[in-house]
């Protein structure tokens, strides 16, 4: 984990078969998550680097003055959206292609972040979010979302709920929100620009809606793992086919594993204002359950659990199997090898490599640590 991680060598362990090495368009950066973090896009890095200062001008400010947002320590820690987006683009053109994708949604969306990055990088982009916790929804709209520009919240829906019922999640709503000039979200040309007008009303459930099909429907930072039953996630991967656009579409999810995984295991990241860790408790090997805390230090002043997952680590084959079984017509593996967590540096600071790109796989020998993105292909 880390921007500024050692390079990554291959081990004598490792005899992954690639299948592709860099598919169409972009994909320079890599996304980041609780184990990973990139390094910025080199032509934006200059741009990069001066938000992120200002972010942490931001963040002292915060700390000085009491307010400090959890939700703040964790973008920083464990998401890098512009990565994620990059890939997803790539993912999109490998294996749907004939247009660009535009209408995304985001599950188990947290802060909605990477959405708001999604809108951020072309105008005619929409996007949704789902999630259970309400704070996170309303620390978007009052965050994340300031930062994409006025027509930002026109072109969102958040929906407070269960993406295991996603028609009765019911849409987050603010005072900005509403005063704001509404995007008919109808199922437009993808070519054509949103159309906008004005209007005192939004549906209130996503059953109500009319949102455009999606192109991409993403899962991540493990979240299909807060899934702990195999009805549900079948449940879940039914719902997000039925989502995506008859034109064609991905859902795209993320999962870590090695033997790291499998054990108890403490990691952590400094940066120039706090140190981010990550505590993984024993692994049942039984329920292949472990509980997740995340904990961020400033200073003498510490957020202990911040944020603890109850999760139940799948692997790539059932991933696969569930997907198949719920209807999707392929299912794609892009792994990157993780820096190794025994080696003792990196015990006391563990930094993902900025080298290592995802490539596809047919088949990969177990490590200490990777990371792969998991991708299902609709109708095409
Ligand atoms: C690990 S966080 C991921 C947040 C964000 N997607 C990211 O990339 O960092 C998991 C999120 O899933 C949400 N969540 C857990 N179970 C859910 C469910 N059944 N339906 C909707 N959201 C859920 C939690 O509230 C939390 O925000």
């Amino acid at each position: 984990m880390g921007k500024h991680g050692k390079k990554h060598k291959g081990t004598a362990t490792s005899k992954p078969r690639r299948l592709r090495q860099e598919a169409a368009g972009g994909g320079d950066e890599l996304p980041s998550s609780a184990y990973d973090l990139p390094p910025p896009d080199s032509q934006e890095e200059e741009q990069e680097e001066e938000e992120e200062e200002e972010e942490e001008v931001e963040l002292e400010e915060e700390a000085n003055g009491g307010t400090l947002s959890k939700f703040h320590l964790y973008q920083k820690s464990v998401q890098s959206p512009k990565g994620d987006i990059s890939y997803l683009q790539k993912f999109f053109l490998t294996y749907v292609g004939g247009r660009f994708p535009l209408h995304l949604q985001e599950d188990f969306c947290g802060t909605a972040l990477l959405s708001s990055e999604w809108l951020r990088s072309d105008s005619r982009r929409t996007a949704v979010g789902l999630d259970l916790d309400f704070e996170a929804l309303n620390w978007c709209l009052e965050n994340n979302l300031t930062k994409v520009g006025t027509d930002g919240y026109s072109r969102i829906r958040l929906y407070h709920g269960n993406v295991l019922q996603p028609q009765e999640a019911r849409i987050v709503k603010s005072t900005l929100h509403d005063s704001m000039r509404t995007v008919d979200l109808d199922d437009q040309d993808d070519s054509s620009e949103p159309v906008e007008h004005c209007t005192s009303r939004v549906p209130s459930t996503m059953e109500e809606a009319v949102l455009p099909s999606r192109d991409i429907i993403c899962a991540f930072n493990y979240s299909c793992c807060c899934l702990q039953r195999r009805a549900d996630l079948l449940l879940y991967f039914k719902h997000v086919l039925r989502t995506l656009s008859r034109k064609g579409g991905i859902f795209v999810m993320d999962l870590y594993g090695g033997t790291s995984s499998e054990r108890k295991l403490r990691l952590q990241r400094r940066f120039s204002n706090f140190t981010y860790f990550w505590e993984q408790a024993e692994f049942d090997i039984i329920s292949r359950r472990t509980r997740i805390s995340l904990h961020f230090h400033l200073g003498r002043k510490k957020i202990l659990h911040a944020f603890s997952y109850d999760w139940r680590l799948w692997s790539l084959p059932e991933i696969k199997d569930c997907l198949e079984e719920a209807g999707f017509q392929s299912v794609h593996f892009w792994i990157r090898e993780m820096p190794n967590t025994q080696e003792s540096r990196n015990s006391e600071e563990y930094n993902g490599s900025r080298d290592v790109k995802y490539e596809e796989m047919s088949s990969f020998e177990q490590l200490d640590a990777w990371n792969a993105y998991v991708v299902g292909v609709a109708n095409v």
